[in-house]
């Protein structure tokens, strides 16, 4: 046991190397500003910031994720899992795509609004914050008080914030969603890494279909055959399997002992 816990800090502290100068060319030998509890996860959405004289949109994961599974969005809604990469325009949103399939007054608040009085009241600063001194109606540290916490990321333990209902994720939306049965749960997996004295991993089928359905994992991201995907802990630190939501919106993989739990915990 001891033993085993010297080896894995030794073999941290290599990889902690070999990881911050293979992964960030351009920052090499420099060690970048963790983000802050609530920047993690906030997606800066410019495709249209340079053209236009609207402030870039400030997408707020921890708020959206406390509410919705993320297979609602990455699947049912199409959103990408890469920045600016789906190309939202602000003709989508109206037309009920994307951020309009909640923001249209009935789930979440519209572009506009008309008061009784006859006022339009304007919510463009809301998600046009990047730059701007705005008044927000949700304040991170407020809602994530009481809830588990963990090290990194948002400081959140999401898997117990959801265990505990402090969470109640919505995974259906009306009119765009499909009806579903109950999902026939996979077994957890062992993936055992090639190096020895390396923890191994028990990854949980159960625990990330709560969020994830299936769809957002097979086929795109592993594939479907048995290990159809080989891949090593540098793919996943430079974004790819499980760093395609461990990185910037699931916990990061700085908490290598979230993941490599045998033997050490
Ligand atoms: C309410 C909708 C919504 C939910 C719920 C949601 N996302 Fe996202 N996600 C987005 C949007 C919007 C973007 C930005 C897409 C773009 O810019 O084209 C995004 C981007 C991402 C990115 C890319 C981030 C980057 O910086 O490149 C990742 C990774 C991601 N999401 C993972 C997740 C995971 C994991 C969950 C569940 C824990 C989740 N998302 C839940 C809407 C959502
Ligand atoms: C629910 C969030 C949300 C609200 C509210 C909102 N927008 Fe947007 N808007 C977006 C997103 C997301 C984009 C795409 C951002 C990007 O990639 O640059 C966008 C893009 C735009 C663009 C870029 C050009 C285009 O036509 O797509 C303009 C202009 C714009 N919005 C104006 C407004 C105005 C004016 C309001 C208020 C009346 C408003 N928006 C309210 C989310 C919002
Ligand atoms: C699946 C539904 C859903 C989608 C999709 C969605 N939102 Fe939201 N959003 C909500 C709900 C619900 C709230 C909280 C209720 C409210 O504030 O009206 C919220 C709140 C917000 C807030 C918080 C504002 C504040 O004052 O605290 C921002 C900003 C925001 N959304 C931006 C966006 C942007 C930008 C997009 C698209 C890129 C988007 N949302 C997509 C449901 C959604
Ligand atoms: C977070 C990502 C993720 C989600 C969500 C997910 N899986 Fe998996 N799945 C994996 C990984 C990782 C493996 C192991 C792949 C490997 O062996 O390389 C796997 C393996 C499998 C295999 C095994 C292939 C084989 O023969 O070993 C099946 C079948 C499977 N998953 C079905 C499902 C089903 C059904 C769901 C929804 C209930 C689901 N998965 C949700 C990541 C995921
Ligand atoms: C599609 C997105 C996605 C992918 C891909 C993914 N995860 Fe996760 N994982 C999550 C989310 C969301 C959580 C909930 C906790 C959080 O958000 O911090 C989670 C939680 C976990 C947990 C905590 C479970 C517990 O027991 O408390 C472990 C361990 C984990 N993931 C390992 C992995 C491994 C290993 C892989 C690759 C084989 C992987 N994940 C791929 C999204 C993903
Ligand atoms: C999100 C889960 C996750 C986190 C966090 C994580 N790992 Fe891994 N790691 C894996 C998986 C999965 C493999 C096995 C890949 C395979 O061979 O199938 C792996 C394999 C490895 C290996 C074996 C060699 C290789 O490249 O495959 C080493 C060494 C390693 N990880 C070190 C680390 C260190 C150090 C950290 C923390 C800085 C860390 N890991 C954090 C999931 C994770």
């Amino acid at each position: 046991m001891k033993l085993a816990r010297i080896h894995f800090l030794l073999l941290v502290i290599a990889l902690v190397i070999a990881v911050v100068s293979a992964g960030s060319a351009q920052t090499f030998g420099v060690k970048k500003r963790t983000p802050r509890p609530d920047e993690y996860g906030n997606v800066v959405m410019n495709n249209h910031a340079a053209r236009v004289d609207s402030n870039p949109v400030v997408f707020t994961h921890w708020l959206h994720r406390a509410k919705y599974t993320c297979r609602l969005c990455h699947v049912d809604l199409g959103f990408a899992m890469t920045a600016n990469e789906t190309g939202v325009s602000e003709q989508d949103n109206r037309n009920g795509l994307y951020c309009g399939s909640c923001h249209n007054g009935t789930i979440a608040f519209p572009p506009e609004e008309l008061t009784e009085g006859g006022k339009t009241i304007k919510h463009c600063d809301r998600c046009h914050s990047q730059g701007k001194d705005v008044e927000f109606e949700h304040d991170f540290y407020d809602f994530v008080r009481g809830f588990a916490r963990s090290r990194f990321g948002n400081r959140v333990d999401w898997m117990k914030a959801e265990d505990e209902e402090m969470i109640v994720l919505a995974d259906y939306l009306e009119g765009i969603s499909v009806e579903r049965d109950d999902l026939m749960i996979e077994e957890d997996r062992q993936l055992q890494p090639k190096v020895a004295g390396m923890p191994k991993i028990i990854f949980s089928h159960e625990k990330h279909s709560v969020w994830n359905g299936c769809e957002l994992c097979h086929p795109q991201i592993f594939g479907v055959r048995e290990r159809a995907q080989v891949y090593d802990m540098q793919d996943i630190f430079e974004g790819r399997f499980c760093g395609a939501c461990h990185g910037d919106v699931a916990f990061p993989t700085t908490d290598c002992r979230l993941c490599h739990t045998e033997d050490v915990r």
